[in-house]
């Protein structure tokens, strides 16, 4: 399967820099090989819509309600995001997970909302170090993954999965393409158990990727791409990533 190199700008950026950084991917996008999406904060959703225009770039979200419409101030529903031609919207994040408390029901309704709206779901799932260290690797990927299983079992295989140990997030630790590898396989045959068509499902790692390990990553069987967050932002380190995905 094609491979699929995602950015995630995380909350970075300005109208200026995200034209030259889209501008400086976009002069080299003859020579892509795997897709390649942007996920932006939202109030430049626009700003990609536009830049991305007649290109093979697409482009995504951060998050997205796990409401439709209503008295939820502050919140950005999927059909909002499907009026700037969203393609893509990462759920579950660490960092939102952390952050904003996000359970595992509320990452599944997050993902079905996305879903229902014709955009594709980048589901994180990934274990604490504590986690790590404490053997809990596999539960805790495969209960996060099992709930948003459970709430949109009958189209699993429209979503992509990205394993993101968070260890390994902006730590430059990155996970070894054994470790990643073996947590890939995990989550494949979960979803197997799920879906006749588990094997078109994209699962991409993420978690302190760079130019210098993405080759080796990206080599592992049940790597099919990266989620990228510190080297998405330099033009340079991103193609380089993304010169490693064929
Ligand atoms: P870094 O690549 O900066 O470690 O971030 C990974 C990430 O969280 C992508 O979603």
């Amino acid at each position: 399967m094609k491979k699929l190199i995602a950015g995630n700008w995380k909350m970075n950026g300005s109208l200026e820099s995200n034209a030259a950084l889209v501008q400086a991917l976009l002069s080299h996008s003859a020579d892509w090989k795997c897709d390649v999406a942007l996920c932006v904060p939202a109030p430049y959703l626009s700003q990609l819509q536009n830049l991305s225009k007649a290109s093979p770039l697409m482009f995504g979200a951060q998050d997205v309600s796990m409401h439709e419409a209503g008295a939820f101030t502050g919140e950005i529903s999927a059909g909002m995001l499907k009026d700037f031609e969203c393609r893509y919207v990462i759920v579950g994040h660490s960092e939102r997970r952390q952050f904003h408390l996000e359970s595992d029901a509320l990452v599944a309704n997050k993902a079905q909302k996305a879903l229902a709206s014709g955009i594709t779901p980048i589901v994180c799932v990934g274990e604490t170090l504590q986690e790590r260290e404490a053997g809990l690797t596999e539960e805790v990927v495969k209960r996060q993954l099992a709930a948003v299983i459970h709430l949109n079992g009958h189209c699993i295989s429209e979503i992509v999965l990205a394993y993101e140990p968070v260890w390994a997030i902006g730590t430059g630790k990155t996970a070894t393409p054994e470790q990643a590898q073996h947590v890939h396989a995990v989550l494949r045959a979960q979803l197997h158990a799920a879906s006749a068509h588990a094997d078109r499902v994209h699962i991409v790692y993420g978690g302190s990727m760079n130019a210098a390990n993405a080759s080796q990553l990206l080599a592992q069987p049940d790597i099919d791409g990266g989620l990228v967050g510190g080297a998405s932002l330099k033009a340079a380190d991103f193609l380089s990533i993304i010169a490693a995905a064929h």
